[in-house]
């Protein structure tokens, strides 16, 4: 156990943990506080961002972070190391690593039907993503990932990538490029000749032939990809998996947590922790209406309890769609989360922080 909160309990339990929410709610700030209260705890984490913006690694202070993890110095017992993910390098990275030599990998890397999917058609950006998850945990280095996920509305289509890359590499368009047999002959036997001139007509000879050259480089290479996105979707169906959903409590961004929890659910993945970060801190155990008094002091004290008080009746409605599920509060701080300090301070009320469901039990925050 990590902390006495259901976030403390959830890393406790988890070697993976994955932030989503809708722009700018504080997911990469929830996903590296995270990562330093887990490093606190003693856990060797790494902290991965698909974060364009690059405010992981402003926040951590490292300026651009790389697609090779980077270890983040800190005085805490375990290890904290942070990536960023610059998907078509790390494709070419997988091509290399899974070629069977370098001159079949040159071939691919060189290819423009190659270069053409790898920059960024059919998901490959949000295949990538999962896949530099699967590959940092299954590498036994830490104890745990945590993933922090981009402000795109479609960032849940990252789930949806490795089923995509066993649909393609099933298509029978694919399967007839590659049909039985090996090497380039097959690929020019005769169900594939009708396809390919098929696709000449439309496309154009040149780019099929650049279509050609890439199937038939990446040829004995597609079992290991669609073993790997097997695995990568059992990954996140795992229970030592955790989806953690950021929100704010304004009621146009808890009506959209609404619809990421259904688009979770649809895609049979389950949210464990809902985070309402930026709340309005608690500064009592009162409730607002005892507050009564003509003392100034008190009667801002009573207004700041009321509106906390507004912002946890707010989340009631998503805690209801998403049943079971804690929602646990993570205060407005006085500043940006910019620093590796206030990272960890984040990160230590986060995992502190109890379902605002068991009342008032916890920590005053
Ligand atoms: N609890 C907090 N208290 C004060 N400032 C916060 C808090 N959480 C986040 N912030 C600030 O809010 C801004 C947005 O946070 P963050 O970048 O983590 O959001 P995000 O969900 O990752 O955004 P995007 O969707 O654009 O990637 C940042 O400037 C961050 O420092
Ligand atoms: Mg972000």
């Amino acid at each position: 156990m990590t902390g006495p909160g259901p976030l403390g309990a959830l890393l406790g339990r988890c070697d993976v943990v994955i932030c989503v929410g809708t722009g700018g709610v504080g997911k990469t700030s929830t996903a590296a506080a995270l990562g330093v209260a887990a490093a606190e705890a003693g856990r060797r984490v790494v902290v991965v961002t698909i974060d364009p913006a690059r405010r992981l690694a402003d926040a951590i202070g490292t300026g651009r972070l790389s697609n090779s993890p980077s270890p983040i110095p800190g005085p805490w017992p375990g290890t904290l190391d942070a990536v960023a993910l610059d998907a078509t390098a790390a494709f070419d990275d997988l091509v290399r690593r899974r070629a069977r030599d370098a001159a079949q990998a040159e071939r691919i890397l060189t290819n423009r039907f190659y270069r053409a999917i790898a920059s960024g058609i059919g998901g490959t950006q949000e295949y990538m993503a999962v896949e530099l998850l699967a590959e940092l945990h299954s590498s036994g280095r830490w104890d745990l990932v945590v993933v922090d996920t981009p402000p795109s509305a479609n960032a849940l289509d990252a789930f949806d990538a490795p089923d995509r890359l066993r649909r393609f590499l099933d298509h029978r368009v694919y399967r007839a490029l590659t049909a039985s047999g090996s090497g380039i002959g097959r690929v020019v036997g005769r169900t594939a000749h009708g396809v390919v001139r098929a696709a000449g007509r439309v496309a154009g000879g040149e780019v099929v032939d650049d279509a050609i050259a890439f199937f038939t480089a990446f040829d004995g290479m597609e079992d290991e990809f669609r073993r790997r996105a097997r695995e990568v979707t059992e990954l996140l169906r795992a229970q030592t998996t955790g989806f953690v959903l950021v929100t704010a409590p304004r009621a146009d961004t808890v009506a959209e947590a609404r619809r990421v929890v259904d688009a979770l659910a649809g895609r049979r993945l389950r949210i464990d922790v809902i985070a309402a970060n930026r709340m309005t801190p608690r500064f009592t155990g009162r409730a607002a209406g005892s507050l009564e008094g003509d003392d100034p002091g008190l009667r801002t004290l009573a207004r700041l309890t009321a509106r906390r008080e507004a912002e946890e009746a707010l989340l009631v409605g998503l805690a209801e769609r998403a049943v079971d599920t804690p929602v646990v509060a993570l205060p407005l701080l006085d500043r940006d989360v910019t620093d590796v300090d206030t990272l960890a301070e984040l990160g230590r009320l986060a995992v502190a922080a109890p379902s605002i469901a068991d009342g008032h039990a916890g920590p005053v925050a």
